[in-house]
């Protein structure tokens, strides 16, 4: 028998300023971007922030729908509009923050399963790591050097 033992390096960051600008800078088009959120069943507002090699910024918020599978995360929607729009631009960061209109949320918030799978799908396609920066609305922000980081012991497409 053999064991495995999987380690995460997360950052911790106590506020924006010990941030490099070029993150700032994503975190301010994040903001804005999660003001577009449309979540009017669970009130929790997100909003996704990725930098392309070109250094062009694309966003996406959460979208839900009243069948509530069918909305989708802030995440997926940046990096799908990415994909589809530049489609051979490498993704060199990505910035998440939420914020809750039922409480206040001062602890980084990380990327649902579904949007880890999906963002792993570009890192892996690129072949260059895509560091994450994830934050609430106030408080810490965490960061990880790589989606890979996020999601150990992936599914990937090397088989298929
Ligand atoms: N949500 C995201 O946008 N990203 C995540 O990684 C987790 C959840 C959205 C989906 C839904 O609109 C709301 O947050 C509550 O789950």
């Amino acid at each position: 028998m053999e064991e495995i033992n999987i380690r995460t390096l997360v950052r911790l960051y106590p506020n924006l300023m010990e941030l490099p600008k070029d993150i700032r800078e994503l975190f301010e088009a994040a903001a804005e971007a999660r003001a577009k959120a449309y979540a009017p069943y669970s009130n929790f507002q997100v909003g996704a922030a990725l930098r392309l090699a070109s250094g062009k910024i694309i966003t996406g918020s959460n979208q839900e729908n009243a069948s509530f599978p069918s909305g989708l995360c802030a995440e997926r929607t940046a990096v799908f509009y990415a994909g589809a729009q530049y489609p051979t631009e490498n993704i060199i960061a990505m910035a998440i923050t939420v914020k809750s209109l039922n409480q206040t949320v001062d602890t980084p918030i990380s990327p649902c399963g579904a949007c880890r799978q999906s963002l792993l799908e570009y890192e892996v396609k690129q072949g260059q790591n895509i560091p994450i920066y994830f934050r609430g609305e106030t408080g810490k922000i965490a960061q990880v050097s790589a989606v890979q980081e996020l999601l150990p012991f992936a599914f990937s497409g090397k088989l298929l």
